[in-house]
């Protein structure tokens, strides 16, 4: 489990709490996504490289240090990643944005892609993949078998929940990528949800349901 960071900060337990519960308005799992994901990109971009510039401060110049949003690219798997992007892109607001589609052919039950769109000079970028579970793995080791393929630098993967068999499988395909998390939870039920986890993320973050 050496790759998988918990992110248990008080704060972000609270908020999962919150955003679990059955009775949660549309608009308020929203708010604490948005919340959630703001508080974790603090964690998640911890090790981010910092250059020196130079600056004046009212009394006198200094040399201070600045990260370079712009190489770092947030990698959005649709539709509920999205909900997480937004809580990212205000604490990073220079990141690029990408997104990939995959959906699950009901016959193979294999993730198939719909949808790939990245920044260009993908090799020189650091990429955080942002799904807000990772339930059976699939569609995660799918985006970043794909994203592979563009030569990043580095690939993180956040997501908020987790379950002991959606890790074991993102690990086995990409041991090579960090996982960030704030909870996992017990299990995988059949239909692939996980338990007690928070119910269909992207149906509660647009009130499709
Ligand atoms: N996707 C969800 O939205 N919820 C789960 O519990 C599992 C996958």
């Amino acid at each position: 489990m050496s790759n998988v960071h918990l992110i248990d900060h008080p704060l972000v337990q609270h908020k999962l709490t919150l955003m679990r519960r059955k009775d949660a308005s549309t608009n308020s799992f929203r708010r604490l996504l948005n919340e959630l994901a703001l508080l974790m990109t603090y964690e998640v971009t911890r090790d981010l490289p910092v250059q020196d510039i130079q600056i004046e401060t009212p009394l006198e110049p200094m040399t201070a240090k600045v990260v370079d949003g712009k190489k770092l690219v947030f990698v959005s798997i649709l539709r509920a990643g999205n909900g997480i992007l937004e809580g990212m892109l205000n604490v990073v607001p220079g990141a690029r944005v990408g997104h990939i589609g995959l959906y699950r052919d009901p016959k193979t039950l294999t993730a198939v892609e719909y949808y790939f769109k990245m920044p260009s000079d993908m090799h020189e970028r650091d990429v955080i993949v942002v799904d807000p579970m990772l339930a059976t793995g699939n569609s995660a080791i799918a985006a970043i078998d794909r994203l592979k393929e563009t030569r990043p630098k580095s690939i993180k993967f956040v997501c908020l929940l987790t379950c002991p068999e959606g890790l074991a499988a993102l690990q086995k395909s990409h041991p090579d990528v960090p996982i960030y998390t704030a909870a996992i939870d017990r299990q995988l039920n059949e239909h692939g949800y996980i338990l007690p986890g928070l119910g269909d993320a992207g149906d509660r973050i647009f009130g499709t349901k």
